[in-house]
């Protein structure tokens, strides 16, 4: 694919995402059961929360003809149409997403070279709108471009990886664009995660030569795996052995998360179409963990990255965030309110801007989680915090 043709066929993915919007919209109540395994709910959902029969829109086709969900395969023009299904179940590719801006070339560039020896396909979003200066690298023609300007990673995500359109791919990796990768195989770094059966993980950062904003992601020296943190007490947190809330288990950090095709499919629900910067999604991605969000979330020590913290769209990494996991509401509106001054001087604007945006999108999101809970008469929350558990027993 030349770059010429990388707009039409961001296009076309734009349209078939839509047909796919369409019938998953509709499709919603079906899909629900993947959420309602994180707990044992089936057995008490009453007849109303039973998921009702809805049309998909492709009733008035003969049923073998419905093609449901689609790739990022790319075909040749001419020859025989290759089809997917009669590969055969024996390669099973993964997706690499990654948010890019030209200005990164480099690293981006010892990423993707990581990942395109290994059954992945690559999709990068680029979020400068400079397409063909990517033009000069190897890999460029295979892989998927699409381009929106100032757009973040999250608002990419909801638009091109819709779970109808992903779902030929074993693991979705959605990361940034400014991480080391010396230290990191993907294939290895697959068979692990598989073998402990973690349904949305992330590479430990090297602590040495990175910005480690979160306990949790710190690299452990002994193992392969670990999921929670010990005796932290600091930034409002305090995780010990008997923790079982995020963040000190069943917690990754935005930048660099794995996703299973099971978790990816209800999380890709999650995101909120206006939430860009999907603070507080961290915080909720154990509901999508397919099960115990401290056995299913993790993080993989013995393949890791190292976070480089170079200038990206909108970033501020320079400063200290807290915001992305601090529970304390107190501590979210302060941040929110030095955010929103700033923001209306002249100095650093853009930044601030976007930081005071960070917090109004995590004190928007909170909202609308809690009040989903409270008008979903059939969820029943399988991490109920303690507060609520007298009800519970
Ligand atoms: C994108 O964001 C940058 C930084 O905030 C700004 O200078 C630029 O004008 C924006 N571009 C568009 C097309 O909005
Ligand atoms: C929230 O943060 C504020 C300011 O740091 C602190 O005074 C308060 O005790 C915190 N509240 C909780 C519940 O941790």
């Amino acid at each position: 694919m030349t770059g010429r043709n990388l707009f039409p066929a961001a296009i076309l993915i734009c349209i078939f995402l839509f047909i796919g919007t369409a019938f998953v919209s509709l499709d919603f109540k079906e899909k629900l059961p993947a959420l309602e395994t994180a707990g044992s709910t089936h057995s008490v959902l009453s007849e109303p929360c039973k998921s009702e029969c809805k049309s998909s829109g492709g009733e008035s086709l003969p049923r073998g003809i419905v093609s449901r969900t689609s790739d990022l395969e790319m075909q040749s023009l001419g020859g025989s149409p290759r089809s997917l299904k009669k590969k055969g179940k024996t390669t099973q590719k993964s997706l690499l997403a990654i948010a890019v801006g030209v200005k990164q070339k480099k690293v981006v560039n010892q990423i993707v070279q990581k990942f395109s020896s290994n059954n992945f396909v690559i999709m990068l979003f680029h979020y400068d709108g400079i397409v063909d200066g990517w033009k000069d690298m190897p890999w460029s023609g295979s892989a998927l471009h699409v381009s929106a300007i100032n757009q973040t990673k999250w608002w990419f995500a909801k638009r091109f990886l819709h779970p109808d359109i992903v779902s030929e791919y074993k693991y979705i990796f959605l990361w940034d664009e400014d991480l080391g990768v010396d230290h990191f195989h993907p294939g290895r770094y697959l068979s692990i995660i598989e073998k402990e059966g973690l349904e949305i993980s992330q590479p430990a950062l090297d602590t040495s030569k990175s910005q480690v904003h979160h306990r949790i992601t710190a690299r452990w020296r002994k193992g392969n795996v670990h999921r929670r943190i010990y005796n932290y007490h600091g930034g409002g947190q305090s995780c010990d052995e008997n923790s079982i809330n995020p963040p000190c288990t069943g917690w990754v950090e935005m930048m660099a998360p794995v996703f299973s095709r099971a978790a990816w499919h209800c999380v890709w629900y999650m995101i909120q179409n206006d939430l860009i910067h999907a603070w507080g999604l961290d915080i909720q991605l154990g509901y999508c963990a397919q099960g115990d969000r401290s056995k299913n979330v993790g993080v993989v020590d013995s393949e890791y990255l190292v976070h480089k913290a170079l200038p990206t769209l909108g970033s501020y990494d320079d400063e200290k965030t807290t915001g992305e996991t601090s529970n304390n509401l107190t501590e979210i509106k302060t941040e929110k309110s030095k955010a929103e001054v700033r923001a209306g001087s002249h100095a650093s604007s853009d930044r601030s801007a976007v930081r005071y945006r960070s917090y109004r999108e995590l004190e928007i999101f909170r909202r609308r989680w809690n009040q989903a809970v409270e008008e979903d008469k059939c969820w029943i929350d399988p991490y109920s915090k303690p507060k609520k558990k007298a009800n519970n027993n």
